[in-house]
């Protein structure tokens, strides 16, 4: 069934077969029109584009947004006053999906007001046949779709929407090569994420993500390298590694490489000053990598290491490949050889046939955890445990989830009130969202902290005392 939404039809000629020129012809010709809107209203053509998912999707808009202005788009903060409005979806829960379809419906009256409006979707959500047909049924007014295989593609897509006047859906079932060099842009001056793979083999029996991201492949390190390399020379100071299970990294590729290899590679780069990574699966965290984060300065003492459960049953119905007391030594094992490690992790609750989480916050409480993303179970069609016996009643779960938080948070609030007193260091991001009195950014553990500090010192790692905390941040002084 492959490519079966697939209705473009226009064959263009003269653009070139090879990737990425085909699609930098396709950036000229959008830019070409774009120019020609421009004359026509007296005004810059504007985009919008807004993002739904987790960090790999923000990336994504990050490479749509560079494309976009290669073509000649300015930027619109809001989606009122856009030209072009691009919805960049996840689905890895239900509600994500209901925000989406909720903002289109909001959007059919801008597009009502002005018809001239063009309006995109892509991401993990439309990768779904049932998704695509909604779509065509009742939000006909969106001209163009695509997925997460084919993001490369955008400007050929959207020269075809414009230049036919026509909806274009293109969605691919299977991932086709990686496409390397395309414009992109940075939503932060001095940190940066950068993609080391793709796609997930593991195939957890509750999570949607292998089927709509596709298999599991890596970049070439030499690609990854030249990348950071490139932002370090562009100020680039924070560079966090992006896969869904970066700890796998390497395999199919036909060179010796691992993550610890490509962590000790990165870690030479001269002018990067601190390293990140994100997502680690526990079952694949090797004594290697441990040995690597250890060694290498760069790489911050900060692991996300999501558990979801404490039980052994519901961890083997989850195919997560690991027992609670499996985490519990590798945690352990992470806590002895970096003794200044911060733990995070994601977990989940109301997965079919959990009625207790005692085992979850028995972990909670022996591991510690710096900070958490919690989550409800929801029911994804599609997945093994969508049609799994023993799915638990709203009530259960809720009460469950409450006493996750109730467990959690203290410890959180514990960890960040040992700070308070203590020097550290911070790259000082920008002045903060919420009081432009303040700066804001990370200390090398990823707690997040807003100090007094001076606006010089953006851009650079200073030292910061912490002042006063809160469950999710903490304040400070820079001291001078
Ligand atoms: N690859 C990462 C996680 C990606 S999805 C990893 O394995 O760690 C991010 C988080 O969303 C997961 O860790 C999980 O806690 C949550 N999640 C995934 N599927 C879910 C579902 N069906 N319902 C609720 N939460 C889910
Ligand atoms: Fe989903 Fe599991 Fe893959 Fe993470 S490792 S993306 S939870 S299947
Ligand atoms: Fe990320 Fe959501 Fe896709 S979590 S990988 S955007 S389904």
């Amino acid at each position: 069934m492959n490519d079966i939404y697939n209705n473009i039809t226009a064959v263009y000629g003269d653009a070139p077969p090879e990737e990425p020129a085909r699609q930098l012809y396709f950036i000229e010709k959008c830019r070409s029109i774009v120019e020609k809107e421009e004359k026509r209203l007296g005004r810059k053509l504007k985009k919008c584009v807004c993002t739904f998912g987790c960090q790999m999707n923000a990336h994504d808009s990050e490479k749509i947004e560079g494309m976009l202005e290669e073509m000649g788009f300015a930027d619109s903060k809001s989606e009122e006053n856009a030209d072009f409005i691009i919805y960049n979806t996840c689905c890895v829960r239900e509600n994500a999906e209901n925000k989406v379809y909720g903002n289109l419906g909001m959007l059919k009256h801008l597009k009502k007001s002005n018809p001239e409006l063009k309006i995109a979707l892509c991401g993990c959500m439309m990768q779904q046949e049932s998704v695509i047909n909604t779509i065509k049924e009742k939000y006909s007014y969106v001209d163009l779709v695509f997925g997460t295989h084919n993001l490369y593609k955008l400007p050929e897509l959207l020269f075809s929407c414009l230049s036919t006047g026509k909806n274009t859906f293109e969605i691919l079932q299977e991932h086709g090569k990686i496409v390397e060099d395309l414009p992109s842009v940075r939503h932060f001056r001095y940190k940066a994420s950068v993609n080391i793979m793709y796609g997930c083999d593991n195939f957890c029996s509750y999570c949607i993500v292998p089927y709509v991201r596709g298999r599991e492949r890596s970049r070439r390190p030499e690609d990854i390298l030249n990348e950071i390399k490139a932002l370090a020379d562009d100020g680039v100071l924070e560079v966090c590694l992006l896969g869904q299970n970066v700890n796998s990294y390497g395999k199919g590729l036909d060179c010796d490489i691992n993550f610890a290899k490509l962590l000790r590679m990165v870690n030479d780069i001269p002018k990067i000053r601190r390293i990140r990574f994100m997502t680690s699966h526990p079952k694949d965290l090797s004594d290697e990598l441990i040995f690597a984060m250890r060694d290498c300065e760069k790489v911050c003492p900060h692991i996300h290491l999501p558990f979801q459960a404490g039980n052994n049953d519901i961890l083997k119905k989850m195919n997560r490949k690991y027992t609670k007391e499996d985490y519990i030594a590798l945690t352990d094992k992470l806590k002895s050889h970096i003794p200044e490690i911060a733990i995070t992790t994601d977990i989940m609750v109301g997965f079919p046939g959990e009625y207790d989480v005692e085992d979850t916050l028995d972990i909670i409480r022996r591991v510690r955890f710096s900070g958490a993303f919690t989550f409800i179970y929801s029911k994804r069609t599609g997945t093994p445990a969508a049609v799994m016996e023993n799915q638990v009643e709203p009530a259960v779960v809720k009460k469950n989830f409450n006493r996750v938080l109730e467990t959690l948070n203290p410890i959180i609030y514990e960890i960040n009130k040992e700070k308070t007193g203590k020097t550290y260091k911070v790259l000082a991001e920008d002045y903060s969202d919420h009081d432009p009195g303040l700066l804001t950014g990370r200390l090398e553990d990823n707690t997040l902290i807003h100090f007094k500090g001076s606006g010089n010192s953006i851009g650079k790692i200073t030292n910061v005392k912490v002042t006063d905390c809160k469950t999710f941040y903490v304040l400070g002084e820079e001291e001078v």
